[in-house]
């Protein structure tokens, strides 16, 4: 019913995706499978809501409305089984400013926060960038798949060690974290008292044959220490209408959360992404239905396009999020050479490895979120760049 093959002109509309391409490349001559967003058109239900708020005229100070808390609540508990209190769902404006705002809320200078890389690099930054120390617990490569290392993480967490990001589901690796591994993740958060800001941004991307699990939702102590950071913006392709939420289930964490949104004085919304989010949420179900059908035959045809036509390259099945993690060890390209092949051969712009930090050299990110058309495109480039 939905066309998710038409190309869209995306020139003109300041997308970072098409615009960046010449500060991030070198050159605006590259098919760009980089940030994650996605080149599809939104459900026709959401771009209606944004046009009649738009006939409206009048685009002044935006509360979340009660409708907001309803639609909300109701989403997070028929997709993921949780059900939380209206009460208890706060705002963001995007999720990283989220995980900043956590961060400030309840570290202090100073402290470690742990990440397991290789990981969106924003989690790094938002770290760094605020004084705090980055506790690096990476991830284990089990060949084609990847898993956390528990028993590093336990010896690892010293008395400064306050806090914990989870990516859930993991960007770039695309694992969507079973229950018994949340639930070991929550045991050792317990013994040594860690607050987790679950980053849950992708939850809604998820594969035949996976669920998504809050981190939240998995024991009485994940419940009381989690802030969980979800958003329709991956789901529906809404990332510049700035529609993230949190979920705090600890009252005293939940306020001392909004004191700092206060602080910044940003508890308000934007007219076109309350709307945006309202009809996501209450209409966009049967093209979500039909988007995941989409990704997942370009999830598989990436795949198997990888195993079978570029040889020397590996390609590591998601289990959710439509970002595909590509290991190109094999060929022994430098950097300097990789971006060579890539970019100015290939002409593809892939998510650079470095910024995943380690476990994440060799490797390229790769945005299937496009109509399939574009995607071929940039393989059959990149067979072609590596006959050569
Ligand atoms: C794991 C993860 N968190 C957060 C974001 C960005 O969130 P926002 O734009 O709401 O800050 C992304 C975008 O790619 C992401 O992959």
């Amino acid at each position: 019913m939905y066309n998710f093959d038409k190309i869209i002109d995306r020139s003109n509309t300041s997308a970072i995706k098409y615009e960046a391409r010449e500060r991030i490349f070198g050159s605006n001559d590259v098919v760009p499978l980089w940030v994650a967003d996605m080149d599809f058109e939104v459900a026709p239900e959401i771009a209606e809501a944004i046009k009649e708020r738009a006939n409206h005229k009048v685009f002044g100070y935006t509360l979340r409305c009660s409708e907001y808390f309803d639609v909300t609540q109701k989403w997070i508990k028929n997709r993921y089984n949780w059900e939380v209190s209206k009460d208890h769902i706060s705002f963001s404006p995007g999720v990283v400013s989220a995980l900043a705002m956590a961060l400030l809320a309840f570290t202090k200078p100073g402290d470690k926060v742990i990440v397991q890389s290789p990981v969106y690099f924003p989690f790094f930054s938002t770290i760094e960038n605020n004084g705090r120390r980055v506790l690096n617990n990476q991830l284990l490569d089990k060949g084609d798949t990847y898993a956390m290392d528990f028993d590093k993480l336990d010896a690892q967490i010293d008395n400064q060690t306050t806090m914990m990001y989870l990516c859930n589901p993991h960007n770039p690796v695309g694992r969507a974290w079973r229950p018994d591994e949340l639930e070991k993740l929550s045991e050792i958060a317990e013994k040594h008292n860690i607050i987790v800001v679950s980053d849950e941004i992708h939850a809604d991307i998820i594969f035949s044959g996976h669920v998504h699990t809050p981190f939240a939702s998995v024991s009485e102590y994940a419940s009381q220490n989690t802030i969980t950071c979800l958003a329709p913006s991956k789901t529906f392709n809404l990332a510049g209408l700035s529609t993230s939420m949190v979920v705090v289930e600890n009252e005293r964490m939940l306020k001392t959360y909004n004191y700092m949104i206060d602080s910044f004085h940003i508890g308000l919304t934007n007219p076109f992404g309350l709307e945006a989010l309202k009809a996501a949420y209450t209409k966009g179900e049967p093209w979500l239905q039909e988007l995941l059908v989409y990704l997942e035959n370009n999830r598989d045809f990436v795949y198997n396009f990888v195993q079978e036509e570029l040889p020397g390259v590996k390609a590591y099945m998601p289990d959710a999020t439509f970002l595909m993690w590509l290991d190109f060890r094999e060929l022994g390209l430098t950097r300097t050479q990789m971006r060579q092949l890539l970019v100015h051969e290939a002409k593809i712009g892939f998510s650079e490895v470095a910024i995943f930090r380690d476990g994440g050299e060799g490797f390229q990110r790769l945005n299937f979120g496009a109509p399939r058309s574009i995607i071929e495109k940039a393989l059959y480039q990149l067979k072609d760049a590596m006959k050569k």
